[in-house]
């Protein structure tokens, strides 16, 4: 794929410098244009002033800001978009308009340029047609504030090329974005169930069945929201509201449509007033309308194959920030109820139907099943993706599950010559869920542990000995299981974003896949100890001068790289090497006496004063047994093959899991670490 350096975005209104800062904020080179030198330089100040907010807030620093800023150059003249990569229109919701802007950006940008629109309410399809490039036509819908919310709706119309879908994937991941892939139709996918949450609070202001702040708190109790539907639209604009939904009105049906009463409350300029007594009593009545309006939109998106089930979770988890996606909602509240509330809302909207998907979920009387785990199989290569951006990609029972499956598919099959790990999102994996162990020890269900740890190595030791090239991508960080899942694959190719991490003794546990046997191996027992005792970073530069990452690259490198290493010979990661000389202290200070005296809660000797300080700090806090455990386990499995390692390891489980301090270490998971006991 070539490389993506360059992207237009024209429009400097709200979401146009919004993406343009955002574009830039992650490395890429930008030009923000617009119709006169005046409105470009008002989005670059907006841009500015919004980076100046981060700097007070010490999210950013001054320097990052000047960078950034660096990085977009302003200018009125379309001409200085015919280079780019992508150029992103995000100018008036007007068709015309946009119809009139693609055609000129066809007839000046270069051949290999993708046209996105951010329209909200037109079909891409139709921009695409006023172009002689429409393969090279796609939707980039973001979402409010779009440098601030990580949602991106990638949106193909029916031709679409599949080279541009994956070239319009990779920008939104150069910029950090979670995407879901989502067909051309009528609102796409968030604001098609979202929508009409909206819309039906207002039909039911409308009905006299409750006032404002009943529903607004039925909503919030309903949704697990902090703002109702009236506030929302009191703070996004009503006038957005009558819009969205006269046009999903005429498109999709009456679900979709505009009550009475909105149109008025536009006219009269005021807000929705929220104040009012609440009606207990009538919750119940406006959560079954709230849900029949919401989650028969998203079944009936999905069974139109508008997006995926996953994917219309992940768009509201991540892009309106619910705690449950609609399916997810569904399972909560039973397949069963879910399809009678859609029911009613059959019976209320005539021309809605009953959605095949929750038909098909009724009879086969089961709940939703959620695929995290997505292969994508070109070049010879399968790219196999982690994909649980809203809990970064942490393992769990169903993940590793699916991920051994992906990966046996991928081994049996012949024309498949590699297999590449990535995650979806900032993270590549932080780690396994921890709920899930803490469970087992509450409920004595310690083999359960085991047999996930067990059935985790068997994953690992087929990615490490597998016949094909399996490569680990880290492009953003990993802790824990997902940096022993990386370790674990041949090699590692990462961009500076990327780091490993071991922060198991925090949390009264021991790197329990394979982390401290294959770490080990690299950098030796007393660096490994170093990392394991004090859950220090491993940031991308240290992997790669220690030579755990085969490949450091920048984001818009990181695929011919990828290739590159796919196509390579197997590298041998556990060749003998030479640690540089920045990291001999950080070695001596967990060496063979040090180590012992660490854990005695001794001053390590032989190293600076400050450095021997800080680590004694630092590692006092950490669980005693689980670093005794790594301790004698480190040494022990240097002595014998992997396997035999493994077991080691897996022969410690049970003890170290049914320890006080592991249930209390994982219990403070997140937060700050207990005084441990030692039991
Ligand atoms: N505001 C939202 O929450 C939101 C969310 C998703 C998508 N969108 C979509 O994003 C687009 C922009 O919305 P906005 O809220 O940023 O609008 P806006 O009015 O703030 O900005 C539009 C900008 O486009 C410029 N412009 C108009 N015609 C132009 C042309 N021919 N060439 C160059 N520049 C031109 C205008 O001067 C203005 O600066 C719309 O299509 C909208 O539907 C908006």
């Amino acid at each position: 794929m070539k490389k993506i350096t360059k992207i237009g975005v024209v429009g400097a209104g709200n979401m146009g410098a919004g993406i343009a800062q955002k574009l830039a904020m992650e490395g890429l080179q930008v030009v923000l244009a617009d119709t006169s030198k005046g409105l470009v330089n008002r989005g670059l100040d907006i841009i500015r002033t919004l980076l100046g907010q981060g700097v007070e807030k010490k999210v950013i620093t001054q320097e990052q800001l000047e960078a950034t800023m660096s990085r977009v150059h302003g200018s009125a003249d379309l001409q200085h978009l015919a280079d780019a990569d992508m150029v992103i229109e995000a100018v008036y919701e007007n068709l015309e308009v946009k119809k009139e802007l693609f055609q000129k950006l066809d007839s000046l940008c270069a051949e290999h340029t993708i046209l996105a629109t951010n329209t909200s309410s037109f079909y891409v399809s139709d921009l695409a047609a006023a172009t002689a490039r429409p393969d090279r036509c796609v939707g980039m819908h973001y979402f409010y504030h779009p440098a601030k919310n990580r949602l991106l709706e990638v949106i193909p119309h029916e031709t679409t090329s599949q080279e541009t879908i994956r070239r319009s994937l990779a920008v939104g991941r150069l910029h950090g974005k979670t995407t879901i892939l989502v067909k051309d139709t009528s609102g796409f996918c968030v604001n098609r169930f979202f929508s009409p949450l909206l819309t039906e609070a207002v039909q039911i202001l409308d009905d006299g069945l409750a006032n404002i702040s009943t529903i607004e708190e039925a909503a919030k109790r309903a949704f697990k929201i902090g703002m109702g539907p009236f506030e929302l639209m009191n703070v996004t604009g009503i006038a957005i509201s009558v819009h969205a939904s006269t046009t999903f009105g005429k498109e999709l049906g009456s679900l979709y449509g505009t009550p009475k009463s909105l149109p008025l409350q536009m006219a009269s300029g005021q807000l929705y007033d929220l104040t009012g007594d609440l009606d207990e009593a009538v919750f119940a009545l406006i959560e079954d309308r709230l849900y029949g309006a919401c989650l028969g939109a998203a079944a009936a998106l999905v069974s139109e194959g508008v997006a995926s089930i996953e994917d219309t979770d992940r768009g509201a988890k991540v892009g309106l920030r619910w705690r449950q996606g609609p399916f997810e909602i569904m399972n909560r509240i039973g397949i069963d109820k879910s399809y009678r509330l859609v029911e009613a809302m059959t019976k209320r909207y005539s021309d809605f139907h009953m959605p095949e998907i929750l038909k098909r979920q009724r009879k086969l009387g089961k709940p939703f099943a959620f695929n995290y785990v997505d292969m994508d199989v070109h070049d010879g290569i399968a790219f196999i993706t982690i994909n649980r951006p809203e809990a970064m990609n942490a393992l769990n029972e169903v993940t590793v599950a699916q991920l051994a499956d992906k990966v046996a598919k991928a081994e049996a099959d012949p024309a498949i010559k590699a297999i590449v790990l990535q995650g979806a999102g900032k993270a590549f994996v932080a780690g396994a869920d921890i709920r899930y162990f803490i469970e087992n020890i509450k409920n004595n269900r310690l083999d359960d542990t085991a047999a996930f740890t067990r059935g985790g190595h068997d994953l690992l030791l087929r990615l490490e000995n597998s016949a094909k090239r399996t490569v680990a991508v880290l492009d953003g960080l990993s802790l824990g299981g997902g940096s022993e899942l990386a370790l674990a694959c041949q090699a590692i190719v990462a961009t500076p974003a990327g780091s490993l991490g071991f922060p198991e003794t925090a949390i009264g546990i021991f790197p329990g896949l394979g982390g401290m046997i294959r770490s080990a191996r690299q950098i030796g027992t007393d660096l490994a100890k170093y990392y394991v005792f004090t859950g220090r970073t491993i940031s991308a530069q240290d992997g790669y001068e220690l030579g755990i990452i085969a490949k450091l690259v920048s984001p818009q490198e990181l695929d011919s790289a990828i290739l590159e290493v796919c196509k390579g010979p197997k590298p041998d990661k556990y060749r003998p090497r030479d640690i540089p000389e920045r990291f001999m202290e950080l070695a001596q200070v967990c060496s063979m006496h040090n180590a012992d005296a660490l854990l005695a809660g001794l001053k390590p000797a032989g190293v600076s004063d400050s450095l021997a300080e800080k680590t004694l700090n630092i590692v006092s806090r950490k669980a005693p047994i689980a670093l005794k455990l790594a301790n004698a386990l480190i040494d022990a499995q240097q002595q014998v093959s992997i396997p035999e390692a493994i077991e080691l390891e897996l022969g410690e489980l049970h003890y170290m899991f049914s320890t006080e301090d592991a249930l209390a270490g994982l219990s403070s998971a997140g937060r700050k670490p207990p005084l441990y006991s030692g039991k």
